[in-house]
């Protein structure tokens, strides 16, 4: 897996098929800092603790290939509202900036990053409300959305369908959210989608919805939204880093999904694993939704 330091990476893995066999599982985890093990052992459910660990291990196998820094010396931080940032100081100023971010949800982890932008991710897979029905799941999350975003949620026709434009919406406002690293707490009825292509098909690519801030027509940002399986939706959320606003050589890409063995083939572990990190991690529950 190598890229190219010009362009965008759009990274999936699918943590859930993932059942790690004890010796990737001890490799994963002596690769992270201990404070992220610590995280990640944490977790009651197996899928969350794996989904984590990914995420984990995309972002430094990302970021030692772009930087040119040593696997183990790669140092992650996290903002005071909890987004990930490369904090070492000896990086080469000609290697420029790498925005990056990643996103776990259903079956999917997925990272995104790109030179010269700030970058935000989100993944979301559509299935029915758990213990409701779909019309007061959409009652109680009436004030993420503005009225005419409802009109376009609620207008899909079956109740599928508008689950699936209400999961495009919600990965549209979280992307933008988690670009700006602001977190919890940004009014979502400030930040308005208008979507234009209606049907995303796989392997394709939409870049046409239009975003509104306040009422008003954005045009620095971009956002990309693409489907990894009938599923799982993403968006990434784009703006170029510098003054001018100018998206230069912006290529638009599709996610490409990963192997275990890819994550992990520049992985040097940042401590010697410990027996108990498996059985630990064994013991720990399966997650049905
Ligand atoms: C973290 C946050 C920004 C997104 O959470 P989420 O959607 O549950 O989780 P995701 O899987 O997409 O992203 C989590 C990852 O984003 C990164 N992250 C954490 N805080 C972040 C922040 N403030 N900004 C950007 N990225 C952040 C982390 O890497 C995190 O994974 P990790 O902790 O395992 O390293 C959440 O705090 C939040 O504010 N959500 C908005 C809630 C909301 O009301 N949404 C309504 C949309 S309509």
């Amino acid at each position: 897996m190598r890229f190219s330091r010009m362009e965008g990476i759009r990274l999936a893995f699918n943590f859930g098929f993932w059942k790690p066999t004890k010796q990737e599982w001890l490799l994963g985890i002596s690769c992270v800092q201990p404070e992220e093990k610590e995280r990640i052992m944490n977790f009651v459910y197996k899928k969350d603790a794996k989904s984590a660990l990914i995420g984990r291990l995309l972002m430094r196998k990302v970021l030692s290939g772009h930087f040119n820094l040593p696997y183990n010396e790669v140092i992650l931080k996290r903002t005071s509202k909890g987004k990930p940032y490369l904090a070492n100081e000896t990086i080469e100023p000609s290697l420029g900036n790498l925005s990056f971010n990643i996103s776990h949800q259903g079956d999917f982890t997925v990272l995104a990053a790109e030179p010269n932008m700030t970058v935000g991710v989100d993944v979301m897979k559509t299935a029915y409300p758990s213990s409701s029905t779909v019309p007061s799941f959409f009652h109680t999350m009436r004030k993420q959305f503005t009225a005419d975003e409802w009109q376009t949620i609620k207008s899909q026709g079956c109740e599928w369908k508008q689950l699936q434009m209400f999961c495009r919406h919600w990965c549209l406002k979280e992307s933008y959210v988690k670009a700006t690293g602001f977190g919890i707490g940004h009014d979502l009825q400030a930040v308005e989608f208008k979507i234009n292509t209606i049907q995303i098909h796989p392997q394709t690519v939409v870049c046409d919805t239009q975003f509104f801030l306040d009422g008003k027509a954005v045009d620095g940002w971009k956002f990309e939204e693409s489907k990894l399986d009938n599923l799982h939706q993403v968006a990434v959320a784009l703006c170029p880093s510098h003054k001018n606003k100018e998206y230069g050589s912006l290529r638009i890409q599709n996610f490409v999904e990963v192997q275990f063995a890819d994550i992990v083939s520049s992985a040097v572990p940042l401590f010697p694993s410990l027996e108990s990190d498996w059985t630990e991690f064994e013991s720990k529950r399966e997650k049905v939704n």
